[in-house]
Order: C-alpha cells, then sequence, then structure tokens
C-alpha cells in the first residue's frame, strides 16, 4: 500500500528518491511547469537537460536527470503535461493523473517519491495524488522461490523496492478540502489496487469460493464495518437463483452469491451495485476459441470494482447505504455444464431460454438484479465485463453505459468522466426487444450479432422494477489492458469502475 501526503515545503529540500516535476510542450520543445519552486540553479540545469535530451514535453514523455544541484532527492523526474498554458488551472485532472502516473511507474527502485506539479486546489492535488499512488501498483505474481532468490543473481519482482510513500507538494497543503482529497485519493488507489489484484490472480487461484474468502478477509481488516453474507450453491438452488445455478453447475468450483453492506446509521439513501463475476469464462459448452479465452481470467472485474468499491465507502465512512452483490460462478464445458436449448427459471420466476452458453454474465446478473432491487434500493448500478460488442462499438478504453432513465444514466456518466473513467451512452432502443422473444419461454437471452451490446442491457432491463433508477456500465475493453503500461494504469486488470462506483456513491452523500 502506498501513503498519500501532502507538504507545503518547498520540493527541492524534500528527503525523496525521486522528485517528480511537469514539462509543457512548448511548440516542441520542453519547459519546466509551474509549481516547481526550484532555486535558479536547479530550474537552469533542468533547462539545460531538457534541450540536450531534446525533451518535447509531450504527454507520457517522461525525462529522467540525476544529480541536479540544490535538489535533495537524488533524481529528477520531468513528466510531460503537453500543449497549455503555464497558468495552473487550465489543466484537466485527467493531465495531471496520467502524468504523475506515468512518472512513478517510470521510478524504478525507489520508495519515496515527492511531486511538484502545477496542482493547486482539492481536485487538482488529488488528481496528481491518485495519479501517483496508482502508478505506484505492481502485481506481486505468484512466483516461486528459485526465481525469488534468483540462480542467476536477477532478483524476483517481489523483492524489487516499489513506491511506499508519495508527497504531493501544493501551497495550499494545509487546506481541510485539499487534506481530505488526499485522503480520498489514498483510499480510492488502494481499492483500484485490490480489484487490479483480484482481477490479475489467476483463475486456479481466484475461483468464486476463494473470491469470497478474499472479501471476507478484507472486511475484517478495513476501517468501516462492512457485513458479509455468501449464498453457496445449495441456498442459490433454494433461493431459486437458477441463472447463477445454471451457468455455475458445469464447473468443479461450485457458485456463489456474495452481498457486501457498508450501512451506516446516518444514511439517508442506498445505492446497490451489482457486479459480474465470472472467475473464468471459457464459454461453457460454447466453448470459446483458445485466443478469446486468454483475457477470460478477468471476466469478474466487474465484481472486483463492486467489492473494492463498498470498502472504500465503508473507509471513508461515507454516509451512504452501499450494498454490493457479487455474481460469481465459473463458466465450464462438462458434463454437468448447461445446454444451449436449457430453460432456465431466474430468482424473479422469469423463465429464460438458454441459446449460447457464452452469454453467461447476463444471466449471473438477472439474478443479483433481482435479489438488489428486493431490498428497494434509491439507486441500482450494475459493471459487467459484458460483450465484445462492447469493444467493437467504443474500443478498449471507453466504457458504455445504458439506463432506464436518462438522467440517472447522465449521472453516472459525469461520475465517470470526474474520475478519469472514460464512458459514454448507449441506447436500449424499444426496437430491438423483440429479439429477446422465445417461443419456449418468458425471454430469449440473446439477440443478433449487430448490437449486441444493446440486447444485453435490454436483457438485463427486464430483471430491473419499473421507477427503479438503474444503469448498465459494460467493460469489457476498459478492465484489462492487453497492451503496454499507458499513463497510471498497468498492464492486465486496471481497476476500471472503482472511480466510477465511488464518486457516483458521493453524490448520494450530500
Ligand atoms: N465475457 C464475455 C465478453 C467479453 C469479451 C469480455 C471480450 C471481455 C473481452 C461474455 O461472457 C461473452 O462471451 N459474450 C458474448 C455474448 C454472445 C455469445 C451473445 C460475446 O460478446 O461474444
Ligand atoms: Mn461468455
Ligand atoms: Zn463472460
Amino acid at each position: 500500500m502506498t501513503t498519500v501526503n501532502v507538504s507545503d515545503r518547498p520540493a527541492h529540500g524534500l528527503k525523496a528518491d525521486v522528485l517528480v516535476l511537469g514539462t509543457l510542450d512548448a511548440d516542441g520543445s520542453a519547459v519546466l511547469a509551474a509549481g516547481h519552486g526550484l532555486p535558479t540553479a536547479a530550474a537552469g540545469h533542468l533547462a539545460q537537460q531538457l534541450a540536450a535530451l531534446q525533451a518535447t514535453g509531450a504527454a507520457e514523455e517522461v525525462v529522467t536527470v540525476a544529480g541536479v544541484p540544490e535538489v535533495s532527492a537524488g533524481r529528477v523526474i520531468l513528466t510531460g503535461l503537453g500543449k497549455g498554458s503555464p497558468d495552473t488551472a487550465s489543466f484537466g485532472h485527467e493531465v495531471l493523473r496520467r502524468a504523475a502516473g506515468a512518472a512513478v511507474r517510470s521510478a524504478k527502485n525507489a520508495t519515496k517519491v515527492v511531486l511538484a506539479l502545477p496542482a493547486a486546489g482539492a481536485e487538482s492535488v488529488a488528481a496528481v495524488a491518485e495519479g501517483a499512488a496508482l502508478g505506484s501498483y505492481r502485481y506481486a505474481g505468484v512466483r516461486g522461490e528459485t526465481a525469488q532468490r534468483g540462480s542467476r543473481g536477477r532478483r524476483g519482482s517481489k523483492d524489487a523496492p516499489t513506491v511506499s510513500a508519495v508527497t504531493v507538494v501544493a501551497s495550499d497543503a494545509r487546506d481541510k478540502a485539499v487534506k481530505a482529497a488526499a485522503v480520498r485519493a489514498g483510499v480510492l488507489a488502494e481499492a483500484k489496487a485490490y480489484a487490479r489484484d483480484l482481477v490479475n490472480t489467476p483463475p486456479n487461484k481466484l475461483f468464486p469460493q476463494s473470491f469470497t474468502d478474499s472479501v471476507k478477509e478484507r472486511s475484517t481488516t478495513g476501517k468501516g464495518t462492512v457485513t458479509v453474507t455468501v449464498l453457496d450453491e445449495k441456498a442459490l438452488r433454494k433461493g431459486g437463483f437458477g441463472g447463477i445455478v445454471g451457468v455455475g453447475q458445469g464447473s468443479v468450483n461450485p457458485p456463489r452469491l456474495v452481498t457486501l453492506t457498508w450501512a451506516p446509521a446516518k444514511a439517508k439513501q442506498s445505492v446497490a451495485l451489482v457486479g459480474k463475476g465470472i472467475t473464468f469464462d471459457s464459454g461453457g459448452l460454447c466453448i470459446k476459441p483458445p485466443a478469446s479465452m486468454l483475457t477470460m481470467k478477468s471476466d469478474m472485474a466487474g465484481a472486483a470494482a463492486v467489492a473494492a468499491t463498498v470498502f472504500a465507502a465503508a473507509e471513508l465512512g461515507l454516509p451512504v447505504k452501499v450494498t454490493g452483490y457479487l455474481c460469481l460462478a465459473e463458466n465450464m464445458p462438462s458434463g454437468t455444464a448447461q445446454r444451449p436449448s436449457d430453460v432456465v427459471t431466474m430468482r424473479n420466476g422469469t423463465t429464460v431460454e438458454i441459446l449460447d452458453t457464452d452469454a453467461e454474465g447476463r444471466m449471473v446478473l438477472g439474478d443479483g438484479l433481482c435479489l438488489a432491487a428486493e431490498s428497494g434500493p434509491d439507486a441500482i448500478v450494475d459493471i459487467a465485463t459484458l460483450t465484445g460488442a462492447q469493444m467493437v462499438a467504443l474500443g478498449a478504453r471507453v466504457a458504455g453505459i445504458m439506463s432506464n432513465d436518462d438522467g440517472f444514466r447522465e449521472r453516472v456518466r459525469a461520475a465517470a468522466n470526474a474520475s478519469g473513467e472514460a464512458a459514454w451512452p448507449m441506447p436500449l432502443p424499444a426496437d430491438l426487444r423483440s429479439q429477446l422473444d422465445s417461443s419456449v419461454a418468458d425471454l430469449a437471452h440473446k439477440g443478433e450479432r449487430w448490437g449486441g451490446m444493446l440486447t444485453a442491457g435490454l436483457f438485463l432491463k427486464e430483471f430491473v422494477p419499473q421507477g427503479t433508477a438503474w444503469a448498465h456500465v459494460d467493460i469489457a475493453g476498459p478492465s484489462f489492458n492487453e497492451g503496454s503500461p499507458w499513463g497510471y494504469t498497468p498492464k492486465g486488470g486496471t481497476g476500471f469502475g472503482v472511480g466510477t462506483l465511488l464518486t457516483l456513491v458521493e453524490t448520494y452523500a450530500a
């Protein structure tokens, strides 16, 4: 875990391994951004270095300089903010978040990092702190003893020092709102790290019961009291959760429906969060080709974001009731697996004709939505790596948001945007609903290929009572980074959704 501090002391005098400063792109050459507060000699030296290294100040550019006169830190990392006026107010928060993240990611063998970027005011200080803390994330992995010790003298990555403390320098560091923003940034980064860890954990280590064990353990270590209740396969059968039971029945690792509750006495409003938690999606009998299966340990990223958010809300003591529903199952082919043409009965009595066992997410979520609705929350959000169609439509970095309420969809989108998680509104066209008609059941469980993200959303809508504000967030692309790291986003699990959900929940605290 990375601790987050704020300081109003001059950055060059602070003890650290690395000092991070911002650069601007001024017509193709880098200049130091405001906010560094360096003595003239240090600033002059850095200006020379930037010119000699032909730095441009572009976003994602990171330049390291060692031995800068009058700077206590041994290394200075100059991180690009791109074009923009040195007027601090003109920087978007996401620019700061990414620049801080890129800098900290590149700070190898460093434990303490100080950042003096053009940040003033709670929101921009929070953005720098979040980016820095998120950039410090490393997945420890599962490494054997020999790899650890390094028979060839190589240090295992578990041993390599990682950034454990970040200090954001800001003139208003003593301001109450700035201090609170730094605390929130630390909690948010920690929550995202938890979600990332869950996603990155190999599927033979993370299955429904071990996911459940992880949240149970976390519920005993945090600040606020999160209660955890678990429905096992027997209770799920008895409770009529035919969607989760059907998806899970092909696996030797039985399904679970886990409810996490943060219910402070002062709460006036309640938000329910429902997460798709397929710990591995092989496709079931409608098995996926091998290449498509490679990222399918991440098919529980929605549930990971939900769990992390409930814990973060508790840690911050938010005066909102937040209930998380983790719909956990492993989608596997076997002699006990569900078949295309099976008809299952969902928690609310709706019968569904299974057409493709690879459309399993909507089945576990349908049951989760029913359970969430039963306690009458003010709003329900589900979040899921639901469709490949989301990636076709919006790519790997932008989530799709669908809703039964335009105002609520905009509220969720605004929360996503404010937290640096890109999301875009998508429709639930009534015209497509007939694609879900079945000749043998109440509902067919998928429509045509075209518009697959939307028909999946329309399917989920069937399990939300009319009049309850509900949004569905499809994070198939942004939940898992198959490419190189960028900004504060590592390879693998990204933690996408935690920022959106936490920010949304906070809007119910007011
Ligand atoms: N988990 C997948 C969706 C997915 C695909 C997530 C790629 C992340 C990356 C989901 O369960 C799935 O298989 N969806 C099918 C639905 C289809 C059978 C109606 C799809 O999108 O192809
Ligand atoms: Mn699937
Ligand atoms: Zn899936």
